[in-house]
């Protein structure tokens, strides 16, 4: 069997990787050096384990990198996964999915079988009616069929998510179709008893937005939560979520209350939703509206306790600790980071940051607010008036608070994703977390 995946980002990446332990894979983009480094057997993104099977991949010829000008011959399975970017008005911009398709069909010899044996899969998340849009043409004039197949890998964990999908959807207009790709997730996937889910391509194109939003509600939910938890005298959010988690009708995951949600789909996706509703209805959804606005603002929280406990911010010095959006990956897109680091440089804060993948994160976007980079956290703490937590690295876990603090003008540590919220904070730190009233100052009380 003979596959052909079409963008080498993220997901593209992933799924060869998996895919190539089991079946001949090409992975085909435009892009000169990420295809020179796939093929030296070298991951342009963190993930864990992704390397070690790249190697194994390239090593045994079943993955090939290969850029889109050069010759090919028809696959069996062809999936597309390029990128499908935010406009700035949040609406999605297709273009990379529409010049695929194109190449596809003005090279159809070379990619596509005769008969129209070839099932072309769109996994990149598009807005319901894309795929029909742009792929129904190779239905209507027999070159191949198609089908829409969401991935719903997170990053930090693409490889696990890849191989062992919580269920599989399967979006396609014929039932020779999702017949050829359930039996192909048959086929591949380790955990036989995955739900595998059939549907029209419209359903399944909205399934993966509804899923991302909802995720993205609960987020917001447990944020706003956490807000009012905080007005009330020993009351914390974390035992809180921890009791409501237990009912199966609510589940205890995506309740973590922090500094809101980032990266590249949570946001992008959320707004082109919104976007996509406002066309339909000519109206706003307000749930959604309600989740990114309480996401915008979880930021400035931090500020807000940031003054509160050093006063007017001109001429500080602050450390962060965490720059990616999660842990588990080097991606800072749309990281929370990056807003706080704004607001503190525009305030007139000298800004000092630490993360242990800081060598493998693209700081372009940071560069202009100033920020000095460390490489262990003793010295990156080293004489500043607070220490921030923006991401919940394990390695932060194991910090042992006094040692870190020692060099810190003043000892604050103010904790926005909860990593030290269930430990024992030594007399001498004052320490300040979302969601708990704990070590909270008359002062924040009053505010
Ligand atoms: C998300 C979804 O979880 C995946 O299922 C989906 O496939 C993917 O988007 C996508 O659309 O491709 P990802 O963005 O990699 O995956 O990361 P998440 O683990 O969902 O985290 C997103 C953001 O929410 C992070 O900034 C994280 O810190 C934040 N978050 C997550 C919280 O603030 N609290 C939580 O309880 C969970």
């Amino acid at each position: 069997m003979r596959i052909g995946i079409f963008g080498a980002g993220y997901v593209g990446l992933s799924t060869a990787v998996c895919l190539a332990q089991q079946y001949d894979v090409e992975l085909v983009d435009i892009d000169l050096k990420k295809i020179e480094s796939i093929k030296k057997g070298k991951s342009y993104i963190f993930e864990e384990d992704l390397e070690r099977l790249l190697n194994t991949a390239i090593n045994s010829n079943k993955l090939k990198a290969k850029l889109l000008t050069e010759q090919f011959s028809p696959f069996d399975f062809i999936f597309i996964t390029v990128g499908t970017p935010s406009e700035s008005d949040g609406y999605i911009n297709l273009r990379y999915v529409d010049s695929i398709s194109k190449t596809l069909k003005e090279r159809r010899n070379e990619f596509l079988l005769e008969n129209k044996q070839t099932l072309i899969t769109l996994r990149s998340t598009v807005i319901p009616g894309t795929t029909n849009q742009i792929l129904a043409s190779f239905e209507k004039e027999e070159l191949a069929n198609i089908a829409f197949n969401p991935e719903f890998l997170s990053q930090g964990s693409a490889v696990k998510d890849t191989i062992f999908p919580r269920r599989v959807i399967i979006g396609a207009n014929r039932s020779c179709s999702s017949r050829a790709l359930e039996e192909f997730y048959l086929e591949t996937l380790e955990k036989s008893d995955v739900p595998i889910y059939k549907m029209s391509i419209e359903s399944a194109e909205f399934t993966k937005y509804v899923a991302n939003a909802f995720l993205a509600t609960k987020i917001s939910f447990a944020n706003e939560m956490a807000d009012i938890v905080e007005g009330v005298e020993n009351a914390d959010i974390d035992a809180i979520m921890e009791g409501i988690g237990s009912d199966p009708r609510i589940s205890p995951y995506f309740l973590n209350a922090g500094i809101g949600f980032g990266g590249s789909c949570f946001p992008k996706d959320i707004n082109a939703l919104v976007r996509f509703s406002e066309n339909l209805s000519a109206e706003t959804p307000s749930i959604l509206s309600s989740v990114l606005k309480v996401n915008e603002n979880r930021p400035f929280r931090l500020i807000k306790l940031l003054r509160q406990e050093i006063g007017r911010l001109n001429g500080k010095k602050v450390a962060i600790l965490g720059i990616t959006f999660k842990p588990g990956t080097n991606d800072s897109r749309e990281a929370p980071s990056l807003r706080i680091i704004q607001a503190l440089w525009r305030s007139g804060v000298k800004v000092n940051v630490h993360d242990p993948v800081l060598n493998r994160i693209d700081l372009s976007s940071y560069q202009m607010f100033n920020i000095e980079q460390f490489e262990d956290v003793v010295s990156c703490l080293q004489d500043v008036d607070a220490c921030l937590i923006l991401t919940e690295w394990p390695e932060y876990q194991k910090l042992d608070l006094e040692t870190i603090t020692k060099g810190m003008r003043n000892k604050i540590i103010i904790d926005g994703r909860r990593v030290f919220a269930q430990k024992h904070i030594p007399d001498s730190i004052r320490y300040l977390t979302i969601g708990s009233s704990k070590n909270r100052s008359p002062a924040i009380f009053n505010s």
